[in-house]
């Protein structure tokens, strides 16, 4: 039987991931959005049926504003929520999504309690931590995207600032999903070479500028709206992860439990995603610096988690 994928929110991101997940066959897709916009999300579900043909896929996806199509997915992604506007930051987005994310809950608890769910709506970091306090769902169960895309976002700056391909760049970002997150240029490597041997300190810290402002950077060229390919495409390759056991480390926003000195908080860290879900996080021992960095994202988010009152 093929694997069920809710997509809950048929916005920018959830149309993108209907499509990705389409044409990599993942499973059959429910698009699930507001009554409002039951239509529309009917409308792409068929809009990609009719796709199949030349895109070579074959999966179901219809789109519906009821929870009972959902029953039973394997996988759940959260894009439900409102986008930022310019000038707006992430937080600025917490009350209406809050409300949204916890009515989201709800509905996954009840019809699809076995989920893998992964959640982009933001404020990432304090969302994640909502969803997962009332499902209620084990810690394995639940994982915010956000550094997955942070960390596509360092490759692909490195990429271009250094006229090398994206394939060879490995590395991470850690910490919440904000202004102060954390690149971690030490650990970073282009085809094994470390990275601070190919560029210059000015040059890495106008990558982890770049990197920590890029979700502003595409808000201010849009006016309206945020970035959508990328966060698709991030959720996208962590679902994978999931459906198919192929255990990548993968940072993503979990349930912290004593790892890095955080307990309690959702937070972005290196991840072991697998059939299991999120088996395991992994500790990165970290210099003087790096850990007054990290300390710096664990406040903002503990800030903006502590201001949820659900
Ligand atoms: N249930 C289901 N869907 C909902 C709900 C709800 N309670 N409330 C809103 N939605 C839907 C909207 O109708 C819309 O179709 O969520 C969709 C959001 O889509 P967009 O507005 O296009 O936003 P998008 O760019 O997809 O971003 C979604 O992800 O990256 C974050 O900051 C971004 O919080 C935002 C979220």
């Amino acid at each position: 039987m093929r694997k069920k994928i809710a997509l809950i929110g048929g916005g920018q991101i959830g149309q993108i991931l209907a499509m990705l997940a389409a044409q990599k066959e993942l499973g059959d897709i429910v698009i699930l959005d507001v009554p409002e916009y039951a239509n529309v999300a009917k409308g792409k579900a068929l809009d990609l049926m009719e796709m199949a043909p030349h895109g070579n896929y074959d999966a179901n996806i219809i789109g519906t504003s009821d929870y009972k199509d959902i029953e039973g997915a394997d996988v759940v992604i959260v894009t439900a929520g409102k986008p930022r506007e310019a000038g707006m930051t992430r937080e600025d987005l917490l009350n209406v999504n809050i409300k949204i994310i916890t009515a989201v809950a709800n509905g996954v608890k009840h019809y699809a309690p076995k989920a893998f769910c992964i959640i982009v709506t933001n404020p990432l970091d304090a969302m994640v931590y909502v969803f997962h306090k009332i499902t209620g769902f084990p810690k394995n169960q639940v994982v915010g995207m956000a550094g997955t895309l942070d960390t596509a976002r360092w490759r692909a700056f490195i990429s271009m600032e250094l006229g090398v391909s994206v394939a060879d760049i490995s590395g991470t970002v850690l910490g919440g999903h904000g202004p102060d997150m954390v690149p971690l240029p030490r650990l970073t490597t282009v085809g094994g070479v470390p990275l601070t041997e190919l560029a210059t300190q000015e040059q890495i810290d106008r990558l982890i500028n770049r990197t920590r402002e890029a979700g502003t950077e595409i808000v201010k060229l849009f006016g309206k709206g945020s970035a959508f390919f990328s966060p698709a495409w991030s959720a996208i390759v962590i679902a994978e992860s999931f459906l198919k056991d192929k255990r990548r480390i993968l940072p993503c926003a979990a349930l912290c439990e004593g790892e890095y000195g955080v307990n309690g908080l959702f937070i972005g860290v290196p991840c072991l995603i697998s059939d299991k879900g999120m088996e395991k996080i992994y500790e990165i021992k970290l210099t003087e610096e790096e850990k007054a960095q990290f300390a710096r994202t664990i406040a903002s988010v503990s800030k903006t988690v502590a201001e949820c009152k659900i």
